[in-house]
């Protein structure tokens, strides 16, 4: 596996011993254990530090910097795995066969072309959208689709979906602008067991096609925010290499396919995130997994959280050059100003993720000018965080800090990266939604109420003079 890209192992190799002898003074943590309920934990303000389930999916250790997915680190699962390998090992515990990783990504194609999702969405002002506002428009939209969760009567039985007319509507076949020609939606009999969970919304069938169909709308969404038609996906492309050619209408090179699903192997999953935890309260309420969904990919948009990678070009462009990085964060230090890309609720070490996309992010620069300028740039800005915020105060480079620059190197747009995220982590929101159903139990939290008890009701009439607040 992975033999034509060896130099991409090479690298996530070297960043696995350099998180090992970096963290090696460290002492070993003291392994967590099942919970006896109620459990004592010390809260802080966002929860920080309650413990809201178990989980068997993934851990985050922040003092060593170790990611793990189902007990496998995240460097081996990089260097000797795929996407659609880790995917299914979040979801299902083990990682799959040659026959159950045949029949999986069989699955993912299946449920890749949402067609009539893509013909709702194209009647949305899509380019007038930030893309993760369209993204998770056309996740609600896939619900539409394929389940009749709303509806009063469900199909009990298998439905024969027939491709509409409208399948074959005039579209680009090729994308460098040809003239619009007729584009056949490969004008086939699809026929669809709804079956009993797809029916639901709820089980693995609709994560599967929500894996694979928030990907497939993440290419539309890229290629109508450019004024161009849909590609359809290329079978023979694996799940990241159709990522960037549906989004970008070019084939990808062996190496971008291949660093496109590292960066997603990364993302998959990362403990009670904000988008994560999102995900769960919607789900714990039995609502359903296309909602949950909708509600991590909100969660995940805002710049604390999966939105930062995009700012963090914004901001190396607004640095300009490396020479201006010293007074830039000097000026920024001062203020107290948050630097985007860097700190973590739980690494207080380099983020293992950022150990990889760093030293990708410089192989991808080396033939693409402008990516390498805005590299030079991170490097410095890197060195000097670190020297201040990373002796003082435990602050390093997180995942979003070189992610954009491996993206643009590829010639995704800036506004794609945080929509890149949520493709990846739907692999993780989804597996910790059904983990968490099996032993579900709604979350509601407490709030401190420290207002006053005891107001004597004032009528309209005797308001707005002199009110007391
Ligand atoms: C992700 O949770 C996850 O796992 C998220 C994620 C995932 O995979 O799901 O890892 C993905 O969201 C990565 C983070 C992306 N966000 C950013 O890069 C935005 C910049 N980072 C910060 O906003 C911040 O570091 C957070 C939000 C990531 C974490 O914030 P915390 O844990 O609430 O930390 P804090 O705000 O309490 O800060 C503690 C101290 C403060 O200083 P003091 O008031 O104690 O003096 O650290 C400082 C902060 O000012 N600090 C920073 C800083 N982050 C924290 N100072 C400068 N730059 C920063 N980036």
């Amino acid at each position: 596996m992975h033999e034509n890209t060896s130099e991409i192992t090479d690298i996530i190799l070297n960043a696995k011993e350099r998180a090992i002898k970096e963290t090696s003074r460290e002492p070993e943590p003291e392994l967590t254990k099942p919970i006896n309920w109620p459990v004592e934990c010390v809260v802080g303000p966002g929860l920080e530090g309650a413990i809201a389930c178990e989980t068997r999916i993934g851990y985050v250790n922040g003092s060593k910097g170790w990611l793990i997915y189902r007990g496998y680190n995240i460097f081996d699962l990089c260097a000797y795995a795929t996407f659609e390998e880790v995917s299914y090992l979040l979801m299902y515990g083990y990682l799959p066969s040659n026959t159950q990783l045949a029949a999986f990504k069989k699955k993912l194609v299946e449920y890749r072309s949402t067609h009539q999702t893509k013909r709702l969405l194209m009647s949305f002002p899509i380019e007038k959208m930030k893309p993760m506002a369209a993204l998770r428009l056309g996740t609600n939209l896939m619900r539409q689709e394929f389940t009749d969760v709303d509806s009063d009567n469900y199909l009990s039985n298998v439905v024969r979906i027939i491709a509409a007319d409208e399948d074959s509507i005039p579209m680009e076949t090729k994308p460098r602008g040809e003239e619009h020609a007729i584009y056949e939606f490969k004008r086939q009999q699809r026929e669809h067991m709804i079956k009993e969970d797809l029916k639901h919304a709820t089980g693995f069938e609709s994560c599967f096609h929500l894996l694979s169909g928030v990907a497939s709308l993440t290419g539309a969404i890229a290629r109508l925010r450019c004024g161009k038609m849909p590609v359809e996906h290329d079978p023979d492309l694996s799940f990241a290499g159709n990522l960037i050619f549906t989004m970008t209408g070019k084939k990808p090179t062996a190496i971008e396919e291949r660093i496109m699903d590292v960066s997603l192997i990364l993302h998959a999953d990362h403990g009670m995130n904000a988008s994560t935890f999102a995900a769960m309260v919607v789900a714990s309420t039995l609502s359903d997994v296309y909602l949950s969904v909708g509600a991590g990919i909100a969660a995940l948009q805002g710049p604390l959280h999966g939105g930062a990678n995009e700012r963090v070009i914004e901001m190396l462009q607004e640095i300009g050059n490396e020479e201006n990085v010293p007074a830039w964060f000097e000026k920024k230090h001062v203020k107290k100003e948050k630097i985007m890309g860097f700190g973590h609720r739980v690494y207080k070490s380099y983020d293992p993720r950022a150990l990889v996309l760093g030293p990708l992010a410089k192989y991808m620069t080396k033939e693409n000018k402008e990516s390498k300028r805005l590299y030079k740039i991170a490097k410095a800005l890197e060195k000097e965080v670190v020297k201040t915020l990373g002796a003082q105060k435990r602050i390093f480079p997180n995942v979003d800090f070189y992610s954009g620059i491996v993206y643009s190197s590829m010639g995704i747009e800036a506004d794609f990266f945080t929509p890149l995220f949520a493709v990846s982590r739907v692999a993780g929101w989804t597996a910790r939604v059904q983990e968490y159903l099996r032993n579900n139990r709604i979350f509601r939290p407490r709030a401190m109420y420290v207002g006053p008890y005891d107001k004597e009701f004032t009528f309209i009439e005797n308001r707005g003079r002199n009110i007391k607040t």
